[in-house]
């Protein structure tokens, strides 16, 4: 098992600086998600930590010893990623153990080692297949039994589960989970999906632009986030934002359109921190309710339902930029093109300085 630390890395490809001085340092054991827009640099991230790709600047130590220059297969990382890449001429067991075979393993000790993971990811009565004739979950499988049997210190996934169709992909991620809490190897997991960063890291690293954003368990990224970047990009639907301004000590909404919104104050209560800078004000979905007209603190007009079955995602049209949504129970009955009121969850709201810094949020 490994604990694996970052020290100012960075990366530089020809002018272009892609990793811009990341620290981080994993406890052994771990399960670190990094999170963050498309291009931020998680995949490079990675490789620099697999030894993929030099870092520019920097350095990374595996248990205390320094491994910037090392080949990758001098870390003991493992990687797996979104494109399998089996052996197509070699059946399930070959493609397991072939790592093993090539290190000059005995025959037996090999079927073995293969026969072990191949249990433990439920692949036994599948070892003398070929990849073709195998699911996308099943060639999934193979792929980090792959990477298993070479008992890493450490795991590295790129999106691992992204070629897979939804019912597959939540199977795999419990898997994954299983699979964790089984071996308890420290494993770095890239992702775009939100439920997958909130379900299986410890903690998550958010990247934007080839920094750190912020760093923390899912509860605390999605309670306490440190900023409107990170507050809109955990959670789905994402945090609303709305346009609101300082006006004699008192917080109240701008920007909105001249017939749609009721432009009332928010709570006595939230006025304890009033403040200049305040330029937006942050609401979760499931904190805002649906209300009559005149009852809200804002109104607006039903432009579409979302109905799961388990709940319901109502876009409100309030005159801004973006529609407002509202998590409502699955049994309202809403109309499209109603005029409804929205009221806050006073103890619930957020707000943000223009420079997307945050100002307020609410006591736990
Ligand atoms: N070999 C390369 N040469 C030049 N630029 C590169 C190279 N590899 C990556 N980049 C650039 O580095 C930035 C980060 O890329 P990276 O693949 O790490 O992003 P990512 O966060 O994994 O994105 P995605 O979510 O789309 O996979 C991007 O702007 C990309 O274009
Ligand atoms: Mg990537």
């Amino acid at each position: 098992m490994a604990s694996i630390k970052l020290n100012a890395v960075e990366k530089w490809f020809g002018d272009l600086q892609v990793i811009k001085g990341v620290d981080l340092a994993i406890e052994d054991g771990e399960f670190v998600v990094f999170i963050g827009p498309s291009g931020c640099g998680k995949s490079t991230l990675l490789r620099i930590i697999a030894g993929l790709e030099d870092a520019s600047e920097g350095s990374v130590i595996i248990n205390d010893n320094d491994v910037t220059g090392n080949l990758p297969s001098e870390r003991g990382l493992a990687m797996v990623f979104q494109s399998y890449a089996l052996y197509p001429h070699m059946d399930v067991g070959e493609n397991i153990g072939f790592a093993l075979k090539t290190a000059g393993m005995p025959r037996t000790e090999i079927k073995k080692r293969v026969d072990e993971v191949a249990g433990i990811l439920k692949l036994e009565s599948l070892l003398s297949r070929l990849p073709k004739q195998l699911s996308g979950g099943q060639r999934q499988r193979v792929a980090i039994g792959r990477a298993i049997v070479r008992e890493p210190v450490g795991f590295l996934f790129d999106e691992p589960l992204s070629n897979l169709d939804a019912a597959l992909r939540v199977n795999m991620r419990l898997e994954i989970s299983r699979l964790h809490a089984q071996l308890g190897i420290t494993t770095i997991y890239v992702t775009h999906d939100q439920i997958e960063a909130m379900t299986l890291a410890d903690r998550i690293i958010v990247l934007d632009e080839g920094r750190v954003i912020q760093a923390g368990s899912p509860r605390e990224l999605y309670n306490n986030p440190n900023s409107r970047f990170v507050a809109e990009f955990i959670g789905s639907p994402k945090m609303n934002l709305l346009p609101c301004m300082e006006k004699s000590g008192r917080i109240v909404f701008s920007g909105f359109g001249k017939n749609t919104a009721r432009k009332k104050a928010i709570s006595e209560k939230f006025l304890s921190a009033p403040s200049s800078a305040v330029v937006s004000l942050g609401i979760r979905p499931e904190n805002i309710a649906l209300c009559d007209e005149d009852a809200g603190h804002i109104s607006g007009t039903v432009a579409v339902c979302e109905y799961l079955g388990s709940e319901q995602f109502a876009y409100i049209d309030c005159g801004l930029d973006n529609m407002v949504t509202a998590r409502v129970s699955p049994d309202a009955e809403l109309k499209v093109g109603s005029v409804t009121g929205l009221s806050f969850d006073n103890e619930k709201l957020y707000t943000f300085d223009g420079d997307g810094s945050r100002l307020y949020k609410p006591p736990r």
